[in-house]
């Protein structure tokens, strides 16, 4: 089948078999033109939360279709590709993260939603990039043991000077490949460019930017924004959408290595054949799910 009539395939199972399709922002664009909704981490929980269709497929991964069914446990939840993972998702395991509570008794334990269902047991509240300042200025806890990456948490300690925040030394793999070098490289070649960068960068490049911001908050300024370049920290798919919506701007990578790879496993058959019933069903056990829930509902709550 061409591509044309995979995508006309896609929309009659979709609609015969009730399927809503969730794109996350890195999902790559013949994905995100047949999705319901494409957004970011935030976004896509809020929407499933408030899903009334049978199945929800996450084009995404394996965090955020958990977070689906985390939300949803009556729908059959799907995800994309079975080996579509967050690697940061995965730096710390319960133990580990017992072990971090039991050091700081005090702390309010607060995870980036990039983290297993089966962390999420052990945390107080969740956040993603663009909820992370709403919620921990909402919360009246003082100590913050942030977990598992430690960029968005000295990001987010940089701007609230009041709470003391405990690290672990977690993060993302593709964001932390950029270094200062990169960025001054980026600004030489393109002088008149803003810079947007998203929190998972290291601390000496979201310094240099000027906005920081979730993959939805960055494409959402370089559209409203009234200038016409920009060098973009975050993963190169979101360069593509803006330069699609936004054909008379410019929009400049600032490191050709921020591919995600385990984002860009789905391709179009894989949406296919979700649609047809089969691909990789997300499955809880019920006292996982409802101790994980915790910590989003909290997150929805306060994050507004
Ligand atoms: P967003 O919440 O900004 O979409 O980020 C998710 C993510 O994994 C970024 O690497
Ligand atoms: Fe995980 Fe980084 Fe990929 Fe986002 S870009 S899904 S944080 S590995």
């Amino acid at each position: 089948m061409s591509t044309p009539e995979i995508k006309k395939e896609i929309l009659r199972l979709k609609n015969q078999n009730d399927v809503l399709i969730l794109a996350h922002s890195y999902q790559t664009r013949d994905i995100c033109e047949i999705a319901d909704f494409t957004g970011d981490s935030y976004a896509l929980a809020k929407h499933a939360a408030a899903a009334k269709n049978k199945t929800v497929l996450m084009c995404g991964v394996r965090f955020m279709a958990e977070t689906v069914k985390i939300l949803a446990p009556e729908k059959r939840v799907l995800l994309s590709h079975a080996d579509a993972g967050c690697p940061m998702a995965e730096q710390l395991t319960r133990e580990d993260l017992a072990e971090l509570k039991a050091k700081y008794p005090n702390a309010v334990t607060v995870a980036y939603i990039n983290t297993t269902a089966n962390l999420k047991t052990l945390c107080d509240v969740c956040v993603t990039s663009s909820s992370a300042e709403r919620i921990l200025t909402a919360i009246a806890e003082k100590e913050i043991l942030f977990i598992p990456d430690i960029n968005l948490g000295q990001y987010l300690a940089s701007k609230m000077p009041d709470k003391t925040f405990r690290f672990v030394k977690g993060g993302c793999p593709i964001h932390m490949t950029a270094l200062k070098t990169d960025v001054i490289q980026a600004k030489l070649a393109h002088p008149n460019a803003l810079f947007l960068a998203h929190p998972e960068c290291l601390p000496e490049v979201a310094l240099q930017a000027d906005f920081v911001g979730s993959t939805t908050g960055i494409m959402d300024y370089a559209k409203n924004s009234e200038k016409q370049e920009f060098i973009i920290g975050t993963e190169t798919a979101i360069v593509e959408h803006l330069q699609f919506e936004c054909p008379d701007k410019k929009f400049y990578p600032l490191s050709e290595k921020f591919i995600c790879r385990d984002m860009k496993l789905t391709t179009i058959q894989n949406v296919l054949a979700c649609c047809r019933g089969e691909g990789e069903e997300i499955n809880l056990k019920e006292e996982t799910r409802l101790s994980a829930k915790k910590c989003i509902d909290k997150m929805i709550e306060l994050g507004g």
